[in-house]
């Protein structure tokens, strides 16, 4: 069979989790096919850039998330002169002539490495590339320039512990890939059996694939090779050995905890009072561990913690208040419908339609179409909570009232999550604690729901005051 194609194709078809979704190649071999061919080195690169433009298409035509090509290691400035002249001057007619492809193909270009050092008018046209593409989501291209692993590691590392403290988590939200899938397959071509300085973190865990084919040769029937063999190599085994969220594990303590929610908010009165006290004290306690670990000086450490108090208390005392026999535990019910509403429907908007994200730094996956879902999922949910506990539709509680109020309470929920994401980056912690197996801490579970009942407490108090 000359291309595995076919079974490559099933795979998307099937969304069987065999695919990569990124992969890396160190290109090399550019020199040796020109001098088998008895031509200048320069003419192997030339050949290597349509190498480069083929790869790429095979990537998104494939079906992969991401696509990174060693490009420019900070070690080729020791080649010779009138060769980085060549090499830089391909890659001036590479961005010039295939930008308009990759928007076009919703191709994300990144450059990884340290490419302002490169010659100003590389570096404007690529920062003009790197904006035209910022928002297409299909496949997102990494070319490495001027980078090294070693370089790029000092500077997360240097990065993390200014932010407070130095972790994996904080490291790799620190690396030039950070906003990147994890690194399943590298690549390299030509015979050579090496890292040469690139991807050395990202590669923990990732399949290696060898091949002596030259760079200028390899194709997209090579790739898919290399994909099929990666489908191959998916044995247990290597499963196992990746860090992976036990689905089993996540779904039994999902429903406990979900459970125990219901089931006092349902029972009211002693047992909700003290569902809300405890989750609060552990939500603060988890609060106050990510303080710690981002302030320096005391006093920033008590403005946050006071703060902290503020925050997640007012929060549970107005829990508590809407939970109180004038109320009924049908507006918490209501209010709770928003918040899941709001994950619900950013979750699924989000996967189908994807789009521009609103802040990748802080929270890699959200984007402004899963907000906008999550703003009309929060209403449609609280609407069919009222209409399923028969609240009155009295002019406030109108359908259309309704849906207004759930964008709104979207829109904090969602900003009382990236609120939580940054608190994490700033602390490099993956998750706020590990209290509920499988789903991180409490202060990851409730970030939204204290938001919005925060932001309501302090309507409630600006009500009492100023009316
Ligand atoms: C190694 O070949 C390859 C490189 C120096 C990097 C690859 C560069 C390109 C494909 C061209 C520019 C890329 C873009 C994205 C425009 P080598 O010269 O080390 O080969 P040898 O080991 O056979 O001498």
């Amino acid at each position: 069979m000359s291309v595995a194609a076919a079974p490559i194709a099933a795979r998307i078809e099937a969304g069987t989790g065999a695919m990569p979704r990124h992969v890396a190649i160190i290109m090399d071999g550019n020199g040796r096919w020109a001098k088998k061919r008895m031509l200048p080195r320069a003419m192997g690169h030339k050949k290597g850039v349509e190498a480069v433009r083929n790869i790429v298409r095979a990537a998104g035509e494939l079906g992969l998330e991401a696509l990174s090509l060693y490009a420019f290691s900070s070690e080729n400035w020791k080649r010779p002169e009138d060769e980085i002249s060549d090499l830089m001057g391909l890659m001036r007619t590479f961005i010039k002539s295939d930008i308009d492809e990759f928007a076009a193909n919703d191709v994300r270009l990144k450059i990884i490495g340290n490419y302002k050092a490169l010659a100003p008018d590389i570096v404007e046209m690529l920062d003009d590339a790197l904006a035209r593409t910022a928002h297409n989501t299909r496949t997102t291209l990494a070319v490495a320039l001027n980078y090294g692993s070693q370089d790029e590691l000092v500077r997360a590392a240097q990065a993390a512990a200014a932010q407070g403290a130095i972790t994996i988590e904080a490291i790799e939200a620190n690396l030039d890939t950070t906003d990147m899938p994890p690194l399943d397959l590298l690549i390299r071509t030509s015979g050579e059996q090496r890292l040469s300085n690139f991807m050395l973190w990202q590669a923990a865990y990732a399949e290696f694939w060898f091949t002596d084919t030259l760079w200028p040769d390899f194709n997209k029937a090579e790739l898919a090779r290399a994909l099929d063999e990666f489908a191959g190599r998916q044995s247990e085994d290597a499963v196992l050995l990746k860090p992976r969220s036990d689905l089993g594990i996540r779904t039994l303590s999902g429903v406990i905890m979900m459970s125990g929610a219901i089931a006092a908010i349902w029972w009211g009165g002693y047992a909700f009072m003290a569902l809300v006290i405890v989750v609060g004290l552990g939500v603060y306690w988890e609060f106050s561990k990510l303080v710690v670990s981002f302030t320096k000086s005391n006093l920033s450490r008590l403005a946050w913690l006071l703060g902290g108090m503020v925050y997640v208390g007012l929060a549970c005392f107005t829990l508590l208040l809407f939970s109180a026999p004038f109320f009924g535990k049908i507006v918490t019910v209501v209010l709770i419908a928003g918040v899941v509403g709001t994950d619900v429907g950013a979750y699924f908007a989000g996967r189908a339609i994807g789009g521009p994200k609103i802040a990748p730094k802080i929270s890699p996956s959200k984007t402004w179409s899963g907000l906008a879902g999550g703003m009309l999922g929060a209403g449609l949910l609280m609407i069919a909570a009222q209409k399923t506990f028969n609240l009155d539709y009295t002019f406030v509680y109108s359908p259309s009232f309704t849906l207004v109020a759930g964008a709104a309470l979207a829109a904090v929920a969602q900003a009382g999550d990236f609120f939580e994401s940054w608190m994490k980056r700033r602390a490099g912690v993956k998750d706020s604690g590990r209290l509920i197996p499988g789903h991180g801490g409490l202060f990851d579970r409730t970030d939204g729901l204290i938001a919005v009942a925060f932001v309501l407490g302090l309507i409630s108090l600006g009500q009492q005051l100023f009316l």
